[in-house]
């Protein structure tokens, strides 16, 4: 359960350390937030200037007193007469509604522009560097957990730079400039008006509290369900099989309702809070209201101040009542960040050397020499496998399920590092090679076939822009693919589902063969599915193998007694360990593993020859 752990991390509001690097992803933007923060400001000044309209409205043209004027800087300008004055003002009124409307425009839509390109760069980078980590991260870490951090937490970041950064100017500046006009009219006024302020500042503080602890809950429950999710629907053939629907229904009603307890006990506190804000907001009104309209009385406020007191008092609130809603919003922002930069910074282990040693195309020796492997600590699972193989022979491995075949050819193929001894291919150690092109010297079908959603023919070039269509063609043809593709509605061009569900596991193992031979490969390298086919691709597939070894130095992990008979070499792996090495008639003759292996598994696995085509047996 890390992974719910991990998304249930409450940080800081602010860390000027994550802040930073994540302003990195916003600079190449800086004009546009500039540009965004202007824009900011300017609306605020619209803002801030209906209430101040109000009051010359009504202390030059509706109420004018003498003596009690409060002296503007527009006085000079406006016209003496009160028709033409108030149509001009009704004019300023709406020039500043349509201004303020046009930078709000302008700070939103830049902003989230911002935002939008700012993720799309951090989500590129996330993935360009989730292919480059090795292997064994993934061993550890669940996919739910991978995607989260490129999707939801990304989108973590994204609202904090469109709605809280620049916002921040914009409510900062409203609060601003409304303490200083109200200072200017009035100070008296002024002070009971902040007077509300601490008040509203406790509600404020106890709000967060209570939310945070919620939106923490709801998105731990979101973490878990997501991966709930993800689990079930994978496995649904063998929940619904198992009949485990009842139960797995049950253990997500569980899960669902903690989200949704967590959801109310937010949607509570909201409910409290806003009210509460409102009516100390609303005290402070009538405390104005009371003090002012006496002083109206008395003749030592203009009404019009007094109505642009009320209007400001009640604008000046508002952001401050939102605040507690962006401090939540920054903190699991930083929260998000915070696992992000975790991803970033996982250390790639394994990769290219510097300066790689040259790799030649021919095929060269194979040679492990003293290789000890554990996937964690010292739980060997391989001990002291040393053997080489020759140029252009086949190499078939054989042993119990759990004894280290795959475990060989991950080594080989570099998705982990030896801990001890070394792997060669042609005299160099494979940790000096260039890794991209030492996979690439090797064709590789793997134990479980592998397909993405898209074309036949794309499954099969992997974006290879080299291979020809020609060269897809000659290899599906020689693993007898061909007339398969033929038959399906578009031919090559038919486009499969995720994982290429529709296809047999037969006929998605002989899309992999394709796929490992159209770049026609110097190293063939397959995992062998132990799942039986029926005999019709068995001998396909047994074909194919034909053409798959010729001319190329191959390993192949064996299930079949009829690719084990073809190999040169017979490497029989025992709980880690290489413990018997030659060919078929040799081992058996030993009457150790192998011989006790033939007797259990193969001997009644050879087909008869009669059930074989000539066609394909020539091949
Ligand atoms: N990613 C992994 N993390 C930890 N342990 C692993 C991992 N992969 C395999 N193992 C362990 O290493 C041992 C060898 O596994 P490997 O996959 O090499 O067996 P195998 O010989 O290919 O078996 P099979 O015939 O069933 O495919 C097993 O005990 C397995 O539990
Ligand atoms: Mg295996």
């Amino acid at each position: 359960m890390s992974n719910a752990q991990d998304d249930e991390i409450v940080g800081k509001a602010y860390d000027g350390r994550l802040m930073r690097r994540l302003l990195g992803y916003v600079r190449p933007y800086r004009w546009q937030v500039a540009l965004a923060t202007a824009a900011a400001v300017l609306h605020s000044g619209m803002a801030v200037v209906g209430p101040y309209f109000n009051q010359i409205l009504i202390d030059r043209y509706l109420a004018p007193r003498q003596g009690a004027q409060a002296h503007n800087f527009l006085d000079r300008y406006l016209p003496h007469k009160p028709n033409p004055g108030i149509e001009v003002i009704a004019l300023l009124y709406i020039a500043a509604l349509m201004l303020g409307f046009l930078f709000d425009f302008a700070q939103t839509y830049i902003m989230q522009w911002v935002g939008q390109h700012s993720m799309f760069d951090l989500r590129r980078d996330l993935f360009g560097h989730l292919q480059r980590l090795q292997i064994a991260f993934f061993d550890q870490n669940p996919i739910g957990r991978m995607v989260t951090r490129v999707t939801n937490d990304v989108q973590a970041l994204n609202d904090m730079i469109a709605s809280a950064l620049v916002a921040f100017f914009d409510d900062s500046f409203v609060l601003i400039f409304i303490v200083v006009i109200l200072f200017h009219y009035d100070w008296r006024l002024a002070l009971l008006t902040l007077c509300a302020l601490p008040l509203i500042t406790f509600a404020a503080f106890y709000f967060r509290r209570a939310v945070r602890d919620s939106y923490r809950r709801m998105r731990a429950a979101l973490a878990r369900i997501n991966a709930f999710l993800q689990e079930h629907i994978s496995g649904m053939a063998v929940v619904q099989v198992f009949n485990r629907e009842n139960l797995a229904r049950e253990q997500f009603r569980e899960i669902n309702r903690a989200h949704r307890g967590a959801w109310i006990d937010a949607v509570i506190a909201h409910a409290i809070y806003y009210p509460v804000v409102d009516i100390l907001s609303n005290l402070a009104v009538a405390g104005i209201l009371l003090f002012g309209g006496t002083w109206v009385l008395h003749g030592r406020l203009t009404p019009g101040i007094l109505v642009a007191f009320i209007m400001y008092a009640q604008r000046f609130f508002r952001p401050i009542q939102d605040l507690s809603e962006k401090y939540n919003l920054m903190q699991s922002a930083m929260a998000s960040s915070e696992r992000i930069f975790k991803l970033l910074d996982t250390p790639v282990t394994l990769a290219t050397p510097p300066q790689p040693a040259p790799i030649s195309n021919s095929p060269g020796r194979i040679e492990f020499d003293h290789v000890w492997f554990a996937y964690k600590g010292e739980d060997w699972v391989l001990q002291d496998v040393s053997f080489s193989i020759e140029p252009g022979s086949t190499v078939a491995v054989v042993g119990h399920t759990g004894a280290g075949k795959t475990t060989l050819i991950s080594l080989l193929l570099r998705f982990y590092d030896v801990q001890r001894g070394a792997i060669r291919l042609g005299g160099v150690d494979i940790r000096h090679l260039d890794l991209q092109q030492l996979r690439r010297r090797f064709g590789v079908v793997l134990q479980d076939p592998y397909l993405f959603s898209g074309a036949v023919a794309h499954n099969i070039r992997l974006g290879e822009a080299e291979i020809s269509d020609e060269a897809i063609l000659h290899a599906s043809r020689s693993v007898n693919l061909h007339e398969f593709i033929e038959e399906l509605p578009q031919g090559y061009d038919t486009v499969l589902r995720e994982r290429g569900n529709e296809l047999s596991t037969g006929q998605k193992q002989l899309v992999n063969f394709a796929r490992a031979l159209a770049p026609n490969p110097p190293y063939l390298i397959l995992d062998e599915a132990t799942s039986s086919v029926d005999t019709d691709t068995e001998l396909r597939i047994r074909a194919a193998l034909n053409h798959l070894v010729k001319d190329r130095t191959s390993i192949i992990i064996a299930h079949r007694l009829s690719t084990i008979q073809r190999a040169d070499q017979i490497l029989v792996m025992h709980k880690g360990r290489l413990r018997e090495q030659g060919a078929h008639q040799e081992l058996l003759r030993l009457h150790g593993i192998y011989w006790r292996l033939y007797r259990l598994q193969y001997k009644d696995q050879e087909l008869p020859p009669e059930a074989a085509p000539a066609s394909l047996l020539t091949t």
